[in-house]
């Protein structure tokens, strides 16, 4: 079995200057497993995090289940809430959500509190999950009719000790319907994954009219705070483009760290994991322990 050679107290994932890509690599690896990484400052205030962008397959659950991990083993405790009917959160959090499971369409449709609900994650600690499932599917037919319709998860929420609790992420589906509204309502904070190809901007301009009417009339705290460049492909001069192009506009809110486009980021999921656990050292995973650790800090130094 590994044997750290240094103290518990003494992180390992600091980068030592001049250190060759493969040799972090493997201490960033040795780090996440034996459980030694920094531990990162809470926030002085709890964070509420919604990763929303009405595309599809732009990396919204990938982001929130990797930053979510990241943060995690970095010491903070962090809630996961799977908004999405695909459930693809709640698999790779290893969270068991067949049908029928009880879910967040318990919690908002049923009014069943989130401590009835909430899953432990599989291979993390510090981290828990409300999972989704096809339930779910239906539910922004059933909620349409129902009293306060925006505020289901900001009650549900209101009614679950978070006392502990530094981060939640709420994973959206790929639409501005009625959970992406209630996922905007109960957060402080929209995180937005915008993926490197060419129609990357497309319908952010609609996304960001949503967030300006929950403001105006809904939720008034509501910033979108990051912007998180994914599926970043080196090689491509497009990928380069669309990454200056949305660093013009949008300047101090994205994130320096960009998540390359990497196999085992998609693998992880069909192992019931994260890439954090399922390959600590892939490039992947660094750049979403990267990308935690800069978010983490804006809590300190929020962005202009
Ligand atoms: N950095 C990445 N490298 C490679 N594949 C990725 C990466 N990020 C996401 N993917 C893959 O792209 C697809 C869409 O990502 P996903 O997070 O599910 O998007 P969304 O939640 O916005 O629909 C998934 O198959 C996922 O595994
Ligand atoms: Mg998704």
């Amino acid at each position: 079995m590994f044997r750290p050679s240094r103290p518990v107290s003494d992180p390992v994932d600091e980068q030592p200057i001049d250190e060759p890509p493969i040799a972090s690599a493997a201490r960033i690896a040795a780090a996440v497993r034996t459980g030694m990484m920094t531990r990162l400052p809470r926030p002085p205030h709890r964070r509420v995090m919604v990763v929303a962008n009405q595309k599809g397959g732009v990396g919204k659950t990938t982001t929130t289940v990797n930053l979510a991990a990241a943060l995690a083993l970095q010491g903070l405790n962090v809630l996961v809430l799977d908004l999405d009917p695909q459930g693809n959160a709640s698999t790779a959090l290893g969270v068991p959500h067949a049908e029928g499971t009880p879910s967040a369409y318990d919690v908002l449709v049923e009014g069943v509190p989130i401590k009835d609900v909430v899953t432990a994650a599989a291979h993390l600690p510090n981290l828990a999950c409300v999972p989704a499932s096809i339930d779910l599917a239906g539910a922004e037919m059933q909620m349409f009719g129902m009293e306060h319709r925006e505020w289901l998860l900001t009650r549900a929420l209101e009614g679950y000790d978070l006392d502990h609790v530094d981060y939640v992420f709420i994973d959206c589906p790929p639409s501005l319907g009625l959970l992406t509204l209630n996922a905007l309502v109960a957060a402080n904070e929209v995180l937005v994954p915008v993926q490197c190809e060419y129609y990357a901007l497309e319908g952010l301009t609609q996304l960001m009219r949503t967030i300006e009417m929950v403001r105006s009339s809904l939720r008034p705290e509501l910033v979108m705070s990051t912007i998180l460049l994914t599926m970043y492909d080196g090689r491509t001069r497009q990928a380069e483009q669309v990454a200056n192009e949305v660093r013009h506009y949008f300047g101090g809110l994205v994130l320096r760290t960009t998540i390359p486009r990497s196999v085992r980021v998609s693998e992880a999921p069909s192992h019931g994991q994260t890439v954090l656990t399922y390959d600590p050292g892939s490039p992947g995973a660094m750049s979403y322990l990267d990308a935690a650790r800069e978010i983490a800090r804006a809590a300190f130094d929020p962005p202009q």
